[in-house]
């Protein structure tokens, strides 16, 4: 009789809501539906690294579709091709050997761009690699959506509704910060959400003048608070991105934070209302996932334990207009999904008046009369 399927699984990079979710699914379905033993690797790439891993059994996932972390533990240093412990060296080989000594049939690798870039390059050397796209971010290529962004957009959407009535008590420009290095889908469907009247997101360079233009007319016809949202990554027309930790040996080594400080020392000196900024930071990556990313979860990690059980490798889970599919991770691998001009989010922003920051994708307000877009 032929022996069961062997499958590893493992979470690596920045943790999200959902991870555990993705294991449970994974786990449970490769066990009843593919009669497969599934080994968990610990913290990322590094457990196939060091050689750390724990066989998971159907009741070791039980319990745990809503907690948020991974019961795995992750990593964002954790490379085979530059091993920070040993000073970049490349360990892949090893790692291939290791797989090999376990009688690996095929990895399932739940992460974002950096992980499936690892796990395309283990898939080129000879490991059977299925990928599962997390981020809060949602900023990978091939899939519209990641679990883990539905979270987080809900909690970013609760601190703008809280900051909404101190705003309004007060009468002041309040400034909330969110997660998003290089792609604005948090700000920008938090800031929809939470009714923003301005979101500045790194894909739209937005002008000071601008801003500061926004805010003095909902001053002059009475509405004298303000609620700006903006992504971590965003920058002023020719600025720079606010760096705050140079990470070495992480495969993305910056790590942003205090853009809206920033924003908020500029506003100062020209409005007339206080200015106050929340930078949300690791809070939007924490706690329990809401029901569509549990739903997102358990879909997608059914989707890689069937495609482990079809050997169909190389590829990663995604979400194509509402439907299930996978697409190659050279198609993922290293890219980053950004904000089009011509998302439908955007122009519903546009169409009830928040603006971007950029004169030339606003609506203006003149007196209390909303008019057409002026320039
Ligand atoms: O990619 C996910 C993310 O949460 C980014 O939005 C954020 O810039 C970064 O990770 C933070 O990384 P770390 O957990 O290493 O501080």
């Amino acid at each position: 009789m032929s022996r069961s399927l062997r499958v590893g699984v493992l979470t690596g990079g920045g943790d999200c809501p959902g991870l555990n979710a993705v294991i449970r699914a994974v786990t449970k379905s490769l066990i009843l539906e593919h009669n497969a033993e599934v080994l968990g690797f610990e913290d990322g790439f590094l457990g196939l690294i060091e050689r750390r891993m724990r066989p998971l059994s159907y009741g070791d996932v039980s319990g745990i579709l809503t907690r948020g972390g991974t019961i795995l533990g992750t990593h964002n240093k954790a490379n085979p091709f530059s091993y920070y412990k040993r000073g970049g060296a490349d360990v892949s080989a090893q790692v291939l050997k290791y797989a090999e000594t376990l009688g690996l049939d095929a990895l399932v690798a739940i992460g974002g761009d950096g992980t499936m870039s690892i796990a395309h390059r283990l898939q080129q050397m000879g490991l059977n690699v299925v990928g599962v796209p997390k981020t809060i971010d949602n900023d990978l290529v091939g899939t519209d959506r990641t679990f883990g962004f539905d979270t987080a957009v809900s909690i970013v959407v609760e601190a703008i509704d809280r900051l909404h009535t101190t705003a309004q008590s007060h009468q002041r420009v309040m400034i909330v910060e969110t997660m998003g290095r290089y792609a604005g889908w948090i700000a920008l469907y938090a800031g929809v959400a939470g009714g923003a009247d301005v979101i500045l997101i790194p894909e739209f360079e937005y002008e000071i003048d601008e801003v500061v233009q926004i805010i003095r007319e909902r001053e002059s016809y009475g509405r004298s608070f303000t609620i700006i949202v903006i992504a971590e990554g965003a920058k002023p027309r020719g600025g720079e991105l606010v760096v705050r930790d140079v990470i070495e040996e992480s495969p993305d080594p910056l790590r942003l934070g205090g853009v809206g400080r920033q924003l908020e020392l500029q506003l100062r000196e020209r409005v007339k209302s206080e200015v106050r900024t929340t930078i949300l930071g690791h809070v939007q990556r924490g706690g329990t996932p809401s029901a569509y990313d549990r739903n997102l979860a358990t879909v997608f990690g059914t989707y890689a334990a069937a495609m482990v059980a079809d050997g169909s490798f190389g590829r990663m889970a995604a979400l194509q207009e509402n439907r299930i599919t996978s697409v190659p991770l050279e198609l993922v691998a290293g890219k980053t999904r950004k904000v089009p001009r011509d998302a439908p989010m955007v122009a519903a922003a546009l169409a009830v008046g928040t603006s971007f920051g950029v004169r030339e994708l606003s609506h203006r307000f003149v007196g209390t009369e909303e008019t057409a877009a002026i320039s």
